[in-house]
């Protein structure tokens, strides 16, 4: 039996942690090989929810679950923690964008972040979810610099799966037909997402899709999917959010499939010409629990300027919380 890993988990008490913990428990997010503890963080009007969830997971008796830790001091979430799934945040409600979340949001990622640098393993991977979710990150990584830098990611998943799916509904295809997906930026209305390099089935997307749709359905409705969704919900996505944050963690633990990629939102090492350190969308590949940039794509006109747009609200959110770090 492997030794267990420590996932912590920041807002637990919420809605996404409703749909993610117990498939964390359940071995989908790791392994059905890999033993968890769970460290479960909330504010504190929040721990009475939190028992109960908690009461829950045990009352599911996950062979995998070998301890939890519910509590609301950050130092003990974090006590050398592997793992870190940044869900705890305000979401946005109906008329709202994402960016504006950040006078709110940003504080609790840059007072997490001093606590991560002194408390967690070093080589934590971390997935932040809670929005803005890449401006959080970029925070987080500036108040965490004892980390290793590559392991601070965002979550775009979601958006790579809402894509997958516009394509195989439009294409009449199934979804494991769909491969090489790009969401390109932000996890906002900028963000690119690129089915120039996709394939479905053995044949290029741009074969079989036709550019008109590509530029004026697919690209705006994956890009404003999650205000369609609050719209039609009265609350932000939770058990997509959920499955996109296990797929991110899955993947990068524990590999790609051969012959496709996925999107994760990293720091920039420059690649196509991004702006270094940005917390930037990009296709990578995952093997021996690292991620990889995809390199060497053709990137069309049309597409370049639309992530040079992403990059600048990246740039311009940034700079609006410079005092956070
Ligand atoms: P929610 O309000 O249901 O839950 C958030 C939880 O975080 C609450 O229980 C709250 O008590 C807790 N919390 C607040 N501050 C905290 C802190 N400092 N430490 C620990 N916990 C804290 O919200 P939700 O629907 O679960 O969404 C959470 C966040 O995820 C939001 O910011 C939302 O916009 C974002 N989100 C991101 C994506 C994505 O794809 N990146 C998708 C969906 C939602
Ligand atoms: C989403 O994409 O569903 C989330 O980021 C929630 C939101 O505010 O849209």
């Amino acid at each position: 039996m492997k030794s267990p890993v420590r996932v912590v988990i920041t807002g637990a008490a919420g809605q996404i942690c409703y749909s993610l913990l117990f498939r964390i428990a359940s071995g989908e997010m790791l392994g059905q090989d890999q033993p968890v503890i769970l460290q479960l963080l909330e504010i504190t009007p929040a721990m009475k929810v939190l028992d109960a969830v908690a009461m829950e997971l045990n009352d599911c008796a996950y062979p995998l679950l070998h301890e939890i830790i519910t509590t609301d001091d950050p130092v003990v979430a974090f006590k050398d923690a592997n793992v870190a799934l940044m869900v705890g945040a305000k979401p946005r409600g109906p008329g709202m964008e994402r960016a504006d979340l950040l006078k709110d949001n940003g504080q609790i990622f840059s007072s997490l972040g001093k606590v991560i640098n002194e408390v967690a393993d070093e080589n934590i991977r971390i997935c932040v979810v809670g929005n803005p979710a890449n401006t959080n990150a970029y925070i987080l990584a500036k108040n965490a610099p004892k980390l290793n830098q590559r392991n601070i990611t965002a979550l775009t998943r979601l958006d790579h799966n809402r894509a997958i799916y516009q394509v195989a509904e439009k294409s009449g295809n199934r979804i494991a037909d769909v491969t090489k997906m790009t969401i390109w930026g932000n996890h906002s209305t900028t963000q690119v997402p690129d089915l120039s390099h996709s394939n479905i089935g053995a044949e290029a997307a741009t074969s079989i899709i036709d550019n008109d749709w590509t530029e004026n359905d697919f690209i705006p409705t994956v890009a404003k999917r999650g205000g369609a969704v609050i719209a039609a919900r009265g609350s932000s996505s939770a058990a997509s959010a959920a499955n996109g944050i296990i797929d991110h963690m899955h993947d990068w633990v524990l590999g790609t499939a051969k012959g496709d990629w996925v999107s994760m939102a990293v720091p920039s090492d420059g690649s196509y010409g991004v702006t270094e350190g940005l917390i930037f969308s990009y296709p990578v590949t995952c093997e021996n629990g690292d991620y990889t940039i995809v390199q060497g794509l053709e990137i069309s006109d049309f597409i370049q300027g639309k992530m040079k747009e992403s990059e600048a609200e990246l740039i311009e959110e940034r700079d609006t919380c410079s005092d956070l770090f």
